[in-house]
């Protein structure tokens, strides 16, 4: 069966604006993230705490996320890639940090300069220091259904690096299909083998982009083997800098539009989430390219 509800975890002021050529400005991405939360989304993540010449999209972490402290009962989660991150993090009263690995050397190498092991091994740290504070840490897996410099990830890779992230602590993962070419059945024999190493499904989220117009079927099929916790993308903002092959991330409103139409309660005001993305996609002057919101703002 279905869940009854989906609790969606907005990635566009981090992924989508990571990937725009143009820097949106400090309070832009401010009011984003309110008119975000307005809309009813309850956890939104809003920026990233990395070194600003990797993405200097994001570069002004310090400044944004003072501004967002009037958001009380919404989760901000940052991403930290290391301990030098989550100081920064830390010193501004963060209460959410995300780790980011990869299922691939290659992707490990172009994103952190490091290996996959060494990636991890940067981490433990991140991941302990932050629970000892309460900090709630979750775990971005990337590249678990394909790379573009590697093709096809097996399984076996992605599990073990899940599994690694659990014994370190992460309180839920983030399967990313990076590049967009996941299709169902992969997703269903990745669950099932993430499932037989007792990884909890109730851990685990999904984070779909929409290369070639898969990323709502692969979360059906996600929902049916009981994950509930859905990654998107406002407006389908986002791509990812260091993966050449990534279009955008599932939009907000078209994930939106499914659950509704399943019954599956998500606590987005669909209206005022479609008129956000139009208004970012204005501040960005090209249209979203997300069905949903253009079909529901067609003027
Ligand atoms: P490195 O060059 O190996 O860094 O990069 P290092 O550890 O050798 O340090 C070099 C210098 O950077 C030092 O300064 C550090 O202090 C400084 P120096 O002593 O030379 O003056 N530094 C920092 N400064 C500010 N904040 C920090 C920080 N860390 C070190 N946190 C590093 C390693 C991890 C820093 C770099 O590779 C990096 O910042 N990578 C971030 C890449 C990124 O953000 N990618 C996008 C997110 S992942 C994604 O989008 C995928 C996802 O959406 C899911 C999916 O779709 O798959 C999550
Ligand atoms: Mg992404």
């Amino acid at each position: 069966g279905l869940p009854s509800h989906v609790r969606i975890h907005e990635v566009g002021a981090r992924d989508g604006l990571q990937n725009e050529k143009t820097v949106v400005p400090t309070e832009i991405k401010a009011e984003f993230i309110h008119r975000l939360a307005d809309a009813g989304l309850t956890t939104v993540e809003a920026t990233s705490f990395v070194h600003p010449k990797w993405v200097p999209q994001l570069a002004d972490a310090e400044q944004l996320f003072p501004l967002l402290g009037d958001l009380q009962g919404v989760h901000l989660p940052v991403l930290v890639p290391n301990e030098r991150g989550l100081d920064r993090a830390l010193a501004l009263g963060a209460h959410r940090v995300t780790v980011f690995a990869s299922a691939t050397e290659s992707f490990a190498r172009a994103n952190l300069n490091r290996t996959v092991d060494e990636a991890l091994a940067m981490f433990a740290p991140v991941v302990s220091r932050a629970r000892e504070q309460g900090v709630h840490v979750r775990g971005y897996l990337s590249m678990c259904f394909g790379d573009p410099w590697e093709g096809a990830v097996p399984i076996s890779k992605v599990v073990r690096v899940c599994r690694a992230l659990i014994d370190m602590g992460c309180d839920e993962l983030s399967l990313g299909d990076t590049i967009g070419v996941a299709t169902p059945g992969h997703v269903s024999a990745m669950l099932a083998a993430l499932n037989a190493v007792q990884v909890p499904t109730e851990r685990i989220g999904v984070h779909f982009h929409d290369t070639y117009g898969q990323a709502l079927t692969n979360t059906l099929a996600a929902l049916q083997h009981g994950v509930t916790t859905v990654d998107a993308s406002a407006g389908g903002l986002g791509g990812c800098p260091y993966a050449k092959s990534a279009t955008g991330n599932l939009a907000t409103e078209d994930l939106v539009w499914m659950l509704h139409g399943l019954g599956i309660d998500t606590g987005v005001d669909l209206v005022r989430l479609s008129a956000t993305s139009a208004w970012m996609a204005d501040q960005l002057g090209r249209p979203s390219p997300s069905r949903t919101v253009r079909a529901l703002t067609a003027r």
